[in-house]
């Protein structure tokens, strides 16, 4: 599966977003190291603060059906009903889900939706984090 795969799985789990109250669709589309993806949206609620980002929709889904070992996430967002144009990074606390399952070099592919793929890492967008490896120590 290619980065750009990823995306366009991504970009068709943004298509389930629940947004009344941001309006803001996001998508993301999470693989597996056996080669597995599990898609999530993001499901807003009415107090807001129980609102469930698209990729911890994702990752949920995933570790409930028993999956631990994760090779890639893919994330788009921008405004509902029109096409993603700009990059949507994950927020902090979807940062710290990733970093609870994957370890410094799980990808991270973001896009604009032109075709392109910005490819980072946990480690580069959650660098010096803290991690369960710490409570053991
Ligand atoms: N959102 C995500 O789903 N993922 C992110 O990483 C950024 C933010 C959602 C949460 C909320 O439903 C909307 O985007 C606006 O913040």
């Amino acid at each position: 599966m290619t980065s750009l795969e990823l995306v366009n799985l991504a970009i068709e789990a943004r298509e389930h977003a629940y947004v009344p109250y941001s309006n803001f669709a996001v998508g993301a589309a999470l693989l597996t190291k056996e080669g597995k993806v599990y898609q999530g949206c993001n499901i807003e609620n009415s107090s807001y603060g129980a609102t469930n980002c698209a990729e911890r929709t994702a990752f949920f889904t995933a570790v409930y059906q028993g999956e631990r070992n994760f090779e890639a996430i893919a994330i788009v967002g921008g405004k509902a009903g029109e096409p993603v144009h700009e990059l949507c990074a994950p927020c902090g606390i979807c940062r710290q889900v990733m970093r609870e399952f994957c370890k410094d070099d799980f990808k991270i592919f973001l896009s604009k939706g032109d075709g392109t793929v910005l490819e980072t890492t946990l480690t580069q967008l959650l660098p010096l984090s803290f991690s369960k490896e710490d409570l053991e120590r």
